[in-house]
């Protein structure tokens, strides 16, 4: 999309949702780039939540500069930063001008770790302030960035990066975000915060995953002081969990306590919590769930925060039973994922449009697809990775590691793993051969399906791999209503629209 294309005209608001009331929609976070700056911006301007993914944006930044930054919009964004000598490094870095030649890999970014470089520090700020600024710009609406609890090494400097650009709302799943509250409140204050970080086999000493915008301060190169500035806007925390009793744990102190809570059923896009207890397969081999997993949103409700409900509620009639339930509204994935303003690749999302329209979508939940150890969501395409044999032929390697794991090594230093890398390396880093049985590298993958693939010796890109929801039903609607290229719009107005039956729809906005 060139700037030219992108009208500063906000749409017309649906809903009756205010741009600064509660959103009756929220556009969930898509990792990685799914929910990039474009569909995030596009949801905003209705009026309702649009949330970028906060996932690998430094590898997105780094891929999009070498691709010649179609549109100049990184570039725009990165002239806002507030580090201009940082932000001039990095576009020095990565930036090819026309773009790399096809056939040339991609530059690799510097890997998370405990001890980061300046320059994976300064490339994670200024790429999580990018996404935000470019999702913000030209409009009041609201916009959030969604991070995944997992990926924790990353999460402090990316937090401050999308706090400079003046992000709305943080939302954050796959795990326990109990710190990010007092993270966001010490932020506001341009004070530093830390997080645990957990390190298999430790020893019990405490291992610490902290920013410092003193000690980083991208203004700094200039001379001038952020930390003096005003306090940065503090953004509303919504926790993305499964249980009531996770609810409970997070609201059991000032400091842990959400603003909100977004809860996930396990057809969700993505990852989902595993079943509580034992798990157990079905035939498919797929985990199953049982009464046991259903959230209790009475007893989450007595927390008096509001919430949202996610997975398979994408259909007018779903939201409508949502708000009867209590819910302020819904988080929606599936249907955005595969709409115009998407960062899946196009020839990915028409083939899966055109599975739709035809009846034969397949999503399966893998148990064991994902590093992170969650079960993950897969859609059935041939040439990706959920094919056997696409999964076969790639070679195992792990050159990203954002869902690498730290673990204690003998000589009493941390080292890295992931079970997607390769079998024997990661037997030898004292992990469990059985773990590395069936993993995706979605690390790769991922990137792939939003078209930026690393480019591979003997001339193969890597595949890619599609999440989707297990309940798309939305999508036989949306296509019978606006054919195979529908917008953001269109799925909030889709959403929202059925909704006139049940009278003030400003009520919505909770
Ligand atoms: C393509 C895709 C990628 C997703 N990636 C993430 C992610 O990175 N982090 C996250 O918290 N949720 C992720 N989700 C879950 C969505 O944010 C949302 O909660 C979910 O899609 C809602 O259910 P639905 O798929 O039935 O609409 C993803 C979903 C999809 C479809």
């Amino acid at each position: 999309m060139s700037v030219a294309e992108q009208s500063c005209a906000p749409e017309p608001r649906v809903g009756g949702v205010s741009g600064r009331g509660r959103p009756a929609v929220i556009q969930g976070g898509m990792g990685v780039g799914v929910s990039g700056w474009p569909l995030a911006r596009a949801v905003a301007r209705t009026g309702q939540l649009g949330v970028v993914s906060g996932v690998a944006l430094d590898a997105t930044l780094a891929r999009r500069l070498q691709l010649g930054d179609p549109g100049g919009h990184l570039r725009r964004a990165l002239a806002h930063f507030p580090g201009p000598a940082a932000a001039e490094r990095i576009v020095a870095r990565y930036f090819v001008p026309g773009g790399l030649d096809p056939a040339q890999p991609f530059r690799p970014v510097p890997r998370l770790g405990l001890r980061p470089s300046q320059a994976r520090t300064e490339l994670t700020v200024a790429a999580n302030f990018a996404e935000v600024f470019l999702a913000k710009e030209g409009h009041d609406g609201t916009v959030g960035i969604n991070y995944l609890e997992k990926i924790q090494l990353a999460t402090p400097a990316a937090v401050y990066g999308a706090m400079l650009g003046g992000v709305d709302y943080v939302l954050m799943g796959a795990g326990i975000p109990a710190g990010i509250p007092a993270l966001l409140n010490a932020f506001a204050a341009h004070a530093p915060a830390q997080l645990p970080v957990t390190v298999a086999g430790g020893t019990g000493d405490q291992h610490l995953t902290s920013f410092d915008p003193a000690s980083f301060d991208p203004a700094s190169f200039d001379g001038a002081s952020l930390t003096s500035a005003p306090p940065a806007g503090r953004p509303e925390f919504l926790a993305i969990i499964s249980s009531a009793v996770l609810a409970g744990y997070l609201c059991r102190t000032e400091a842990s306590r959400p603003d909100g809570f977004v809860l996930e059923t396990p057809v969700a896009g993505g990852h989902s919590a595993p079943p509580r207890g034992r798990l157990r397969l079905d035939d498919a081999g797929e985990p199953v769930y049982g009464p046991r997993d259903a959230i209790d949103l009475d007893q989450v409700a007595t927390h008096g925060l509001p919430f949202w409900l996610a997975g398979g509620y994408s259909t007018p009639q779903q939201v409508a039973a949502a708000r009867s339930a209590g819910a302020a509204g819904i988080q929606a994935g599936t249907p955005f994922a595969l709409c115009r303003e998407s960062g899946l690749d196009a020839g990915l999302k028409r083939r899966l449009l055109e599975q739709a329209a035809a009846g034969t979508l397949t999503v399966r939940n893998s148990a064991h697809a994902s590093p992170a150890g969650f079960p993950f969501k897969t859609a059935e395409l041939a040439g990706t990775l959920s094919d056997a044999d696409v999964y076969a032929a790639r070679p195992r390697l792990c050159d990203l590691g954002y869902l690498r794991t730290p673990y204690q090594r003998a000589n009493g230093g941390v080292g890295y793993r992931c079970p997607a890398e390769p079998a024997e390396a990661y037997a030898r880093k004292g992990g469990l051969a059985e773990d590395t049985h069936d993993r995706r590298c979605l690390c790769n993958a991922l990137l792939a399906t939003i078209g930026l693939g690393q480019r591979r010796a003997g001339g193969w890109t890597e595949p890619p791999l599609v999440t989707l929801g297990q309940d798309h039903r939305c999508l036989d609607d949306l296509l019978h209503r606006y054919g195979h290229d529908y917008s953001a719009a269109d799925v909030v107005g889709y959403l929202l629209g059925d909704l006139g039956d049940l009278g003030d729809l400003g009520d919505l906005g909770g």
